[in-house]
């Protein structure tokens, strides 16, 4: 029996491309049939514990994919949370999100602000979209806060700790996961959450995303429920 509920579930939604291709279909069919498991997920929520659930929804390496794919990538973001917006009202649902906010379209920007605000005060479950997400440029923006704070002498070099690191990420005040789930038979963890995820158990499955319903969930959480968590210490 894990020693620590399951509270943050993270999770690389991997396998749309391919759910996609062995149907004959374009990509884009398998990200929205994604996007359809995310709402179900929401749904979902309610039957667990979970508290948080991270999703990485486009890293910062996904720039790279077709321009029809980035951009219908974007707009299922957007049209996401147009329809569902008030779902997650309803639900108790806060909305994060996380990750560089440069290169995203002004009308996504203004939508993902709007339904972060709208849901600020749901205090049930928080679902955070890693969007324009890389762990590394997450931890390299919070040392350029950090180094800023340093010139302008507000803190001193010797007093940065570990806690001051993780202080200037993100989300500081979301804890970090306890599991992270990998669909569609990848084992890597590919720029996700570098920082966060040190101690998290991990959790690898061949179902494709798209096909990731609840008994898929069920039975990622039991699993987590049978590891064994040490956090490098001993029994
Ligand atoms: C990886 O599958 C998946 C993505 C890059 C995008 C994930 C996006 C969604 C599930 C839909 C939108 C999200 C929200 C929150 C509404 P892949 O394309 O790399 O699959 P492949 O490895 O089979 O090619």
């Amino acid at each position: 029996m894990a020693d620590r509920p399951l509270v943050h579930l993270a999770i690389i939604m991997d396998g749309n491309g391919r759910w996609a291709e062995r149907r004959g279909l374009e990509r884009v069919e398998g990200h929205k049939a994604g996007a359809e498991r995310v709402v179900d997920l929401i749904r979902n929520l309610n039957k667990t514990e979970i508290r948080y659930v991270t999703l990485y929804a486009f890293s910062t390496e996904n720039w790279n994919r077709s321009e029809e794919e980035v951009s219908a990538l974007m707009d299922l973001l957007c049209s996401f949370l147009d329809e569902y917006g008030q779902e997650l009202m309803e639900n108790r649902i806060r909305l994060l999100v996380s990750g560089r906010r440069d290169r995203v379209p002004e009308k996504c920007s203004a939508k993902i602000d709007e339904i972060v605000k709208k849901t600020s005060e749901n205090y049930d479950k928080t679902i955070i979209i890693a969007f324009n997400y890389g762990g590394r440029q997450e931890i390299t923006d919070a040392a350029r806060l950090i180094a800023e704070k340093v010139k302008n002498g507000a803190i001193s070099a010797e007093d940065i700790t570990e806690k001051t690191i993780a202080e200037h990420l993100y989300h500081p005040e979301i804890p970090d996961p306890d599991l992270l789930v990998r669909t569609s038979g990848e084992q890597r963890i590919s720029n996700f959450l570098l920082w966060e995820l040190s101690y998290a158990e991990f959790y690898f499955t061949d179902v494709l995303w798209p096909d990731f319903g609840l008994n898929e969930l069920q039975e990622a959480i039991k699993t987590y429920e049978n590891r064994d968590r040490r956090f490098g210490g001993r029994k």
